[in-house]
């Protein structure tokens, strides 16, 4: 029980890795908050972690509107007395190519994607500070950390926006984590790889989603596509006890991608 009695917010987190960590951090003790922007997937995901017997809310929120993240942190203070874990998962995906793409292409990724993250942990901040403790975590990706190949792995072209966003979200864990830290809130950031959720194969036919997992294999370290449970269990170190003297970190979950290393 790493997480007893913890509240921990999720955005994102009624579906792919924000549901399997919600459903991981609510196995070590925390009430679960989902925030989310589809309530149907909000009302099943938080149903399920309450037939577990977990004390668990859900809130419809975009976090690219800011009023909506601070009335989302306002409703959870009032309801649970505290906040301690803010899992900043949220996100989505444009694939075009950069000559092709447009304003309308990359605006509503980096709002989501990496304004999303400021105007949560910004609306956050203030409950976690009156309690001296917080535990932010951002969900970044590969793409933050290097450019990939996409168009051999099954990929739909050019991820320039998403790329863009998800290296900021490692350089705003930096900055956050020095200006909060003198109040005893730790932010850091897990970059994944390849990881299959609605998310992944969505862009992508079967075919795709096919030959990215048959590229997966043959150029990882691990020569195989991790599991939902295998990068749960690193968001649960960051959010919790464990890493108590880490801040300000990016560690990348993605079975050693070799054209990184
Ligand atoms: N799946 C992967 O392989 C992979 C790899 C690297 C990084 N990531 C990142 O992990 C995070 C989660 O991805 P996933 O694969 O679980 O995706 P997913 O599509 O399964 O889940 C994303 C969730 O975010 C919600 N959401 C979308 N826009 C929102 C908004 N504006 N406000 C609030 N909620 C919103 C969706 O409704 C959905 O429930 C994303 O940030 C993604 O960029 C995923």
């Amino acid at each position: 029980m790493r997480l007893k009695d913890k509240v921990a917010i999720i955005t994102g987190g009624a579906s792919g890795i924000g549901k399997a960590t919600a459903d991981m951090f609510a196995a070590h003790g925390a009430k679960i908050v989902i925030a989310d922007i589809n309530p149907k997937a909000i009302e099943t995901a938080v149903g399920d972690l309450q037939a577990h017997g977990v004390t668990a809310a859900g809130h419809l929120c975009d976090v690219a509107n800011r009023d909506d993240t601070h009335a989302l942190m306002k409703a959870v203070h009032t309801q649970f007395g505290q906040i301690d874990i803010l899992i900043n998962n949220a996100g989505i995906s444009r694939y075009k190519s950069f000559a092709d793409a447009t304003s309308a292409d990359w605006d509503p990724v980096l709002a989501v994607d990496l304004k999303g993250v400021f105007f949560c942990s910004q609306a956050v901040a203030p409950f976690m500070r009156e309690r001296s403790y917080g535990r932010i975590v951002n969900i970044s990706s590969a793409l933050g950390t290097g450019a990939a190949p996409h168009n051999t792995a099954g990929s739909p072209g050019g991820s320039a926006a998403y790329a863009s966003a998800k290296a900021g979200v490692i350089m705003l864990t930096k900055t956050l984590a020095r200006e909060l830290s003198p109040d005893g809130i730790t932010v850091n950031c897990v970059a994944p790889g390849s990881f299959l959720t609605e998310f992944s194969s969505s862009t992508r036919t079967p075919e795709q989603v096919e030959e990215h997992l048959e590229y997966r294999r043959k150029h990882l370290l691990l020569r195989r596509v991790g599991t939902l449970t295998e990068l749960a269990t690193v968001i649960l170190f960051f959010a919790s006890e464990d890493s108590s003297y880490v801040t300000g970190q990016t560690l990348n979950v993605d079975g050693g991608r070799s054209d990184r290393i």
